[in-house]
């Protein structure tokens, strides 16, 4: 049994309003009053942080956002900076979801320069990671995780107690309904902890959080969680509604 507190998170991606998104705050707080066998996090748009900050004000769940910029501040047209995130009260932050490398072309560089930067922030970077089919398909799953997790991490320097946040997230499982099987990310997250202790330490290896993300619901959570190196989910879909996510925080 590892000393490692579960991380469950939700990703709200491009949806809700301002109400819609407090509303479904609301309900969660409701509903997950007095749960210590995990953490939760949720992640709603920029638009909603704030006033989801205010819900979630007294109660134990945390919020992320689902992107940053590097620079602290600056003519960047449209971007967030990492201290306008901690000002609205988030204390996670998603870099480097398969959506914004594949959609918005996000390279390795410039999310290791946003891991950096949500670090010597104080915010928690949960990086994502994850091969797409064809490169499943070819063999190259562990040779693309190593260079995405090699160069997301390249400017971390271990520190006990602000470790960043590891989401494997198969690109082929994302909103697919197809989930990896339990024997696939059982390889996956030993293979990312081995190569986090060569590459940082054991110390860090031991510590640092693991999550699976891609099609998780309340019906496959639990075998998920079982697996030793899975230390939690990131959810897509199956976090927008209060009720089911419930179901997979409670797994
Ligand atoms: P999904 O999304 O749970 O809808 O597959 C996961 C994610 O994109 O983080």
């Amino acid at each position: 049994m590892n000393q490692r507190t579960p991380l469950i998170a939700g990703n709200w991606k491009m949806y809700k309003t301002v109400g819609q998104a407090t509303d479904a705050a609301r309900r969660l707080v409701a509903a997950g009053g007095g749960v210590t066998h995990t953490e939760v996090m949720i992640a709603p748009a920029f638009t909603a942080l704030s006033a989801v900050s205010a819900v979630l004000a007294d109660s134990d769940i945390y919020m992320g956002a689902q992107n940053m910029f590097w620079a602290s501040e600056g003519a960047f047209t449209g971007e967030i900076s990492a201290s306008m995130l901690t000002d609205v009260g988030c204390r996670h932050v998603i870099i480097g979801h398969s959506e914004r490398r594949h959609l918005f072309g996000e390279s390795d560089d410039l999310i290791a320069r946003k891991v950096k930067a949500a670090l010597d922030a104080d915010l928690i970077p949960v990086l994502c990671v994850g091969e797409t089919e064809s490169e499943r398909e070819t063999k190259k799953t562990f040779s693309i995780l190593d260079k995405q997790v090699e160069s997301g991490l390249k400017d971390l320097i271990p520190e006990a107690g602000r470790e960043p946040v590891i989401a494997y997230e198969p690109v082929w499982a994302i909103g697919t309904g197809k989930t990896a099987q339990p024997e696939q990310v059982g390889e996956v997250h030993s293979f990312l902890r081995d190569l986090i202790a060569r590459r940082f330490g054991e110390a860090l290896a031991g510590a640092i959080r693991i999550l699976y993300g891609g099609s998780v619901k309340p019906e496959n959570i639990s075998a998920l969680m079982s697996l030793t190196d899975v230390d939690g989910a990131l959810v897509g879909g199956a976090s927008l509604d209060p009720e089911i996510f419930t179901r997979i925080i409670n797994f």
